[in-house]
C-alpha cells in the first residue's frame, strides 16, 4: 500500500519494548506535546526471578502491545496516528522484536510511515518534552549522561542525531550496579529505588568504597569491582545493610560527579542532561545540581525510566527534520549511538 503523502505530520504513535516496559504513547508534532500515554510494567512477573528473562519479558509485550495501543488511541480518541515510532534496539532482542513487528504491521495497514528510533537517543531527548527544560530552553551543544539498567554513558549531544561518546561503562552500568548490590544486601529487583531507600537509614561515614577509574584521565567508567566491594564488605558486616547502601551509592554518585565535571571542562559545555532510570536517583540528582557554573537538566521521574513518550517523541522530531523513514523492520540488540546519522537539514 503507497504510503499517505501527508505534509502536515501532526500524530506519531510511539511503541517502546525494549526491555521490561511496554511503553505506547502519541506525540503531537504540531503541539509538541504528548497527547496520550500508557504504560505497562512487567517489574513483578521478572521480581520473582530476582530480573529481567528474556523469554517472558518477550511473551508479555505479545500480550500487552495490542491492547495498550487500542487503549492509548481511545485516549486521544483517534482512530490511527499519522506515523509510527518504535524502539528498533539496543535491548533484548525477542522483545524489540515484538514492537517492531507491530510497528511495521500497523504501519503498513494505516499506509504510514514508520521509523526506527535508539532507544538511548530517547532517553538522551526526553528532558526537550518537559520538566526542567523546555524545548526552547535546551541549546546544542550540550552533554548528555546516560544512566539505565543497560548502559552508563557520557554523550556530547552536537544536534538531533549528532552524538559522539565521550565515554561508557567497560563492565556492568549504573543500574546493573544498583540492581546487584540490591541482590547481594537482601533487597528486592529493581535494585535502584530499594538501594536508595535502605541507604536513607545508614551512616554515610562507616564505610568507603573505592570511586572507580576517578584517579585516571579519561572518561571511561567501570562498576564490576564496586559491587565485589559490597559482596567483601557485606560478608564481613552481615548486619551493616543500610551502611553499605550508603557507601555503595556515595562511591557511585560521586564517580558520576567527577567524571560529567570532566567532560563538562573537555568539551566546554554547560549544559548537562541527566536521563535513564537512574536519573531518578535523589542523591544523584542533588550532587549533579551542585555542580558549579553548569545548568542541570533532568526529565521528569517518568520520563527516567522506559516510556513511549520519548520514543514518539524522537519519531515526531526525526518526521519535523524531513528524514526518510526505513520501511524494513530493524531491531538490533547492539547499536552503537555515535553510528546514527544526523538528518540532513540538521547537517552543518
Ligand atoms: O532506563 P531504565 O528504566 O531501563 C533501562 O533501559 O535499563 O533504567 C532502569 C534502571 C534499573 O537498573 C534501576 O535499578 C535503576 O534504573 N533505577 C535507579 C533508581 N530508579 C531506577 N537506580 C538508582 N536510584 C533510583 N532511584
Ligand atoms: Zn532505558
Amino acid at each position: 500500500m503507497p504510503l499517505r503523502h501527508n505534509t502536515r505530520m501532526p500524530t506519531v504513535l510511539g511503541i517502546e519494548t525494549s526491555c521490561d516496559e511496554t511503553g505506547v504513547a502519541i506525540f503531537d508534532t504540531e503541539r509538541g506535546a504528548i497527547v496520550a500515554e500508557r504504560l505497562y510494567s512487567q517489574i513483578e512477573l521478572h521480581a520473582q526471578h530476582g530480573g529481567v528473562v528474556p523469554e517472558l519479558a518477550s511473551r508479555d509485550h505479545v500480550k500487552k502491545l495490542a491492547p495498550l495501543i487500542e487503549q492509548t488511541l481511545a485516549d486521544a480518541g483517534l482512530p490511527r496516528t499519522d506515523a509510527i515510532a518504535y524502539t528498533a534496539g539496543p535491548g533484548l532482542l525477542g522483545a524489540l522484536l515484538v514492537g517492531a513487528g507491530v510497528a511495521v504491521g500497523l504501519g503498513n495497514a494505516w499506509g504510514v510511515p514508520v521509523i526506527p528510533v535508539h532507544h538511548m537517543e530517547g532517553h538522551l531527548l526526553a528532558p526537550l518534552l518537559g520538566g526542567d527544560a523546555p524545548a526552547q530552553n535546551l541549546q546544542f551543544p550540550f552533554v548528555a549522561l546516560l544512566v539505565s539498567g543497560g548502559h552508563t554513558l557520557l554523550v556530547l549531544v552536537r544536534g538531533l542525531g549528532d552524538y559522539a561518546v565521550l565515554g561508557e561503562s567497560r563492565d556492568d552500568a549504573v543500574g546493573e550496579a544498583f540492581d546487584k548490590t540490591a541482590k547481594l544486601l537482601g533487597l528486592g529487583y529493581p535494585g535502584g529505588p530499594a538501594v536508595a531507600k535502605l541507604a536513607l537509614g545508614g551512616d554515610p561515614e562507616r564505610f568507603r568504597l573505592p570511586r572507580p577509574m576517578t584517579d585516571r584521565p579519561g572518561l571511561e567508567f567501570s562498576f564490576s569491582g564496586l559491587k565485589t566491594a559490597v559482596y567483601t564488605l557485606h560478608q564481613k558486616h552481615p548486619d551493616a545493610a543500610a551502611d553499605i547502601a550508603i557507601a555503595f551509592e556515595l562511591a557511585v554518585v560521586e564517580t558520576l560527579l567527577i567524571k560529567c565535571r570532566r567532560a563538562l571542562e573537555q568539551t566546554d559545555c554547560d549544559t548537562l542532561v541527566v536521563a535513564g532510570g537512574v536519573a531518578a536517583n535523589q542523591r544523584l540528582r542533588e550532587g549533579l545540581n551542585g555542580l558549579p557554573g553548569t545548568r542541570v537538566l533532568f526529565p521528569p521521574p517518568a520520563l527516567c525510566t522506559d516510556n513511549g513518550a520519548m520514543i514518539a517523541h524522537v519519531g515526531g522530531l526525526r518526521l519535523a527534520d524531513g528524514v526518510c523513514p526505513a520501511t524494513d523492520m530493524a531491531a538490533r540488540a547492539r547499536w552503537p549511538l555515535d553510528t546514527l546519522q544526523a538528518p540532513v537539514t540538521s547537517a552543518p
